[in-house]
């Protein structure tokens, strides 16, 4: 079963830097441009009118395949091919840059070419794919804006799999490149991997993985290829695999064909001790030009070459796809022996001649294969061991399985198929790719009728508010995974998440089931929310007329793998001032947090809070935060009455420091209530800002429209059946 569920961020209470460690941390004397995106100002050199899915869809896709399947056998003297093939350490390049991809935040993962930039591009487990990735320049260049880099590392393994006989299913383009650094949690640790940090799991000390992470240390995709902490012991290794995976929505079948699929090309380099390499790329000297761990030329020639300090190929055929790793794994025993570089594998004892390996310079020449600590777990780890040995009986069934795992590992963080560009896009849908069925476009009048049967159904401006909210606010850009589309909020695990409070969710989705006619379920909720905010705005005496665009289709419990939403349950939701366990992080934190998922500016992440607040679309029934006398009514009072001076904020939990009680300087009477998601907008000078101008004599009309086009945003963020339609004939 997939695991990953659990609070992204669950912790002990603000321990930690919302990004942990960064790229400034790692590298303090880098070049930093981030004073040139000052203001706004964007990294992007190809504009914010570039449209790189119309741009990939005019590329002559055949000669791009041919350019890159010449790419494999063309071995180039400063980084020459083992086997002459560059297949295998291109599909390692591919795998690692859709590896970091994970499910507790959506982040890392194929689709935006991060591996290009730090910390990426200088973890030890990315070493030496700074030549990959250099290799594929002239194509790159060749195609220029039509392939982004991210698009190329995936559409690279595909080919590197086809050329040596391996099962593809098919390939998606559509990833736009980014053209800086993501800000992602990778960790709070000041050690890489290999300089022997801690391990992130430990049972013997309740050291469990810390969520959203999915890597066992800083600096590796997954696992520690000789085990946990350099520890060569299979089954723990399985234990760390299972849990990474999972957070990679891998179950125990996907990571066995993976893991064996993968390791059927190539070799892994660890001819010398580590350090007679040079150091990562971001820490290398100008001259080396964005090149790292270097040894001398004539080493290089010769394959003495360090990567992950393991030596040796899996298989006697290493450029060619088949069924041997699985035949070696069982065939034979294998011993730990150590690696010229001095890590730990393992090897078969008393091989035959034929199951040795080619040297992968001198064909003529054998040398012994070699299993990881990693793929011994696939034999050792029962329920691996069950999967592998059907895998060795059945090539079919783990070609089938290979294909498809490899697929998903690589989509999975594009979101609904629709964003999938291409001749390559495979027809069959998949439970994965979070299916919606399409929609349709009910009448003006249709939509007038039910919102004025909304205002008249009984149900309060907070409930409508809130629901629609909750229905939309899944949504991540991470991965483009969630939001209204589909109203898997009627659904589970959705329906149950305590964040949706969900008695009154159920109550107000029955009440709009019964009277939202011919309208779709996901369509009735955004309108319904709409309707509210609308009232909501001329009982404050302005006219808002919110954009609403309908066409949404509803999604069935068929349509939905469950368990994989779970890892998507909002455990702080900020904008309704909810917070279920206090985090690693500060809970102003995780509002940021959650306003980049939902790709929000500061402006539009201040005005929602204010507005859900005036609307009374908070959590529970307390009302903190509502800084108002007449909720329900869209108005600026929050920020009004937050930058009052007559009141005075003292905290009321002693053990949380997330409540707070606003008096009365003078009477000391209690005004408010508020948490630290409120009053972080009165305190962080940059908050208290923006505050200041939906506050001040005449913003009230700039905080409506904000408000506004905010709230629009997110709930059509996910309308990618519009935005992406005209690719798709
Ligand atoms: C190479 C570990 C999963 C594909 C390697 C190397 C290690 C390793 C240590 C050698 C790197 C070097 O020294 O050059 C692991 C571990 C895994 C895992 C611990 C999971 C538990 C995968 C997966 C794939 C894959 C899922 C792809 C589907 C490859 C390929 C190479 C490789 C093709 C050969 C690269 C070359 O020949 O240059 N892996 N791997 N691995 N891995 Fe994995």
């Amino acid at each position: 079963s997939i695991s990953g569920g659990g609070c992204p961020f669950h912790g002990d209470g603000g321990a930690r830097a919302l990004l942990g460690r960064t790229n400034r941390d790692w590298w303090p004397d880098a070049l930093d441009l981030e004073i040139l995106t000052q203001g706004g100002k964007n990294a992007d050199p190809l504009g914010e009118d570039f449209d790189y899915a119309e741009a990939f869809n005019a590329i002559d896709y055949n000669a791009l395949k041919a350019d890159l399947t010449a790419l494999m056998t063309d071995s180039q003297e400063w980084w020459p091919a083992d086997y002459g093939h560059y297949g295998p350490f291109f599909i390692r390049m591919a795998w690692h840059a859709a590896g970091t991809y994970r499910t507790g935040d959506g982040r890392g993962g194929s689709s935006s070419g991060q591996q290009r930039f730090a910390p990426l591009n200088s973890w030890p487990d990315n070493g030496n794919l700074d030549k990959a990735r250099r290799l594929l320049w002239p194509i790159k260049q060749k195609y220029g804006k039509n392939i982004s880099w991210a698009d190329l590392f995936i559409l690279t393994g595909n080919v590197a799999i086809e050329s040596m006989g391996g099962p593809v299913f098919g390939f998606g383009g559509g990833r736009a490149d980014v053209y800086e650094p993501e800000h992602v949690y990778w960790g709070t640790e000041e050690q890489w991997v290999d300089t022997g940090a801690e391990t992130r799991i430990n049972p013997d000390e309740g050291k469990a993985l810390e969520n959203p992470l999915a890597a066992i240390q800083m600096g590796l995709i997954y696992v520690n290829p000789e085990g946990p902490g350099g520890n060569p012991d299979p089954l723990q290794s399985a234990r760390d695999m299972r849990e990474t995976f999972g957070r990679m929505a891998m179950n125990d079948e996907e990571t066995v064909a993976l893991t064996a699929g993968g390791h059927a090309f190539g070799k892994a380099h660890g001819a010398k001790p580590a350090d007679s390499f040079g150091g990562a790329p971001e820490s290398e000297n100008l001259a080396l030009q964005g090149f790292g761990w270097l040894n001398d030329k004539e080493e290089i020639a010769n394959g003495n070459i360090t990567t992950s300090g393991i030596e040796g190929a899996w298989t006697p055929n290493p450029t060619q796809w088949g069924g041997d790793y699985f035949r070696l794994l069982f065939k034979y025993d294998y011993e730990l022996v150590e690696s010229p570089a001095g890590a730990k594998q393992w090897q078969p004892v008393n091989p035959d001649e034929e199951d040795m390996a080619p040297d992968a310079r001198d064909a003529s020449k054998k040398v012994p294969t070699m299993m990881t600590t990693a793929d011994m777990a696939l034999k050792m780890d029962p329920d691996y061991r069950k999967i592998s040995e059907r895998f060795r009986d059945d090539q079919a069934a783990l070609d089938d399985a290979f294909a498809r795992a490899w697929f998903k590992l690589c989509h999975r963080d594009m979101g609904p198929k629709i964003r999938y560009m291409g001749p390559e896009v495979p027809a069959e849908d998949l439970i994965w790719q979070d299916p919606v069925p399409a929609g349709s476009k009910p009448s003006d009048s249709a939509v007038s009728d039910f919102k004025s049967r909304v205002l008249d159904s009984g149900l309060t401006v907070s409930e409508l508010v809130k629901t629609a909210w909750a229905s939309a606010s899944t949504y991540r850009n991470s991965d483009h995974r969630g939001g209204a589309n589909g109203a898997r909020i009627r659904l589970a695990p959705q329906k149950d998440w305590k964040a949706n409070e969900p008695d009154k969710l159920d109550a107000v989705l029955s009440k709009l089931d019964e009277i939202r006619g011919d309208l779709s379920m996901a369509d009735a909720i955004v309108l319904a929310g709409a309707a509210a905010i609308e009232k909501a705005a001329k009982d404050g005496g302005h006219s808002l007329s919110l954009d609403v665009t309908t066409g949404r289709g509803d999604a069935t419990d068929e349509h939905t793998d469950a368990e994989s939403f779970e890892p998507m349950e909002p455990f702080a939701d900020g904008f309704r001032n909810y917070l279920q366990t206090k985090a690693s992080v500060k809970t102003e934190d995780m509002l940021v947090d959650k306003a980049n998922l939902l790709g929000l500016s500061i402006p539009e992440m201040t005005a929602l809070v204010g507005g859900m607040r005036a609307l009374g679309a908070v959590y529970g029934d307390e009302g903190h935060g509502v800084l108002t006398d007449r909720a329900g009514t869209l108005s600026n009072d929050f920020f009004v009455n937050l930058l009052d001076m007559g009141t005075e904020w003292s905290v009321v939990d002693e053990s949380g420091d997330e409540e707070f009680v606003g008096k009365d300087r003078k009477t000391g009477d209690k005004r408010w209530t508020a948490t630290r998601t409120d009053l972080v907008f009165g305190s962080n000078s940059q908050l208290r800002a923006i505050a200041e101008v939906f506050a001040e004599s005449g913003g009230e009309a700039k905080f409506l429209e904000t408000f506004a086009s905010a709230w629009t945003k997110v709930m059509d963020a996910d309308r990618f059946d519009l935005t992406h339609a005209k690719y798709h004939g």
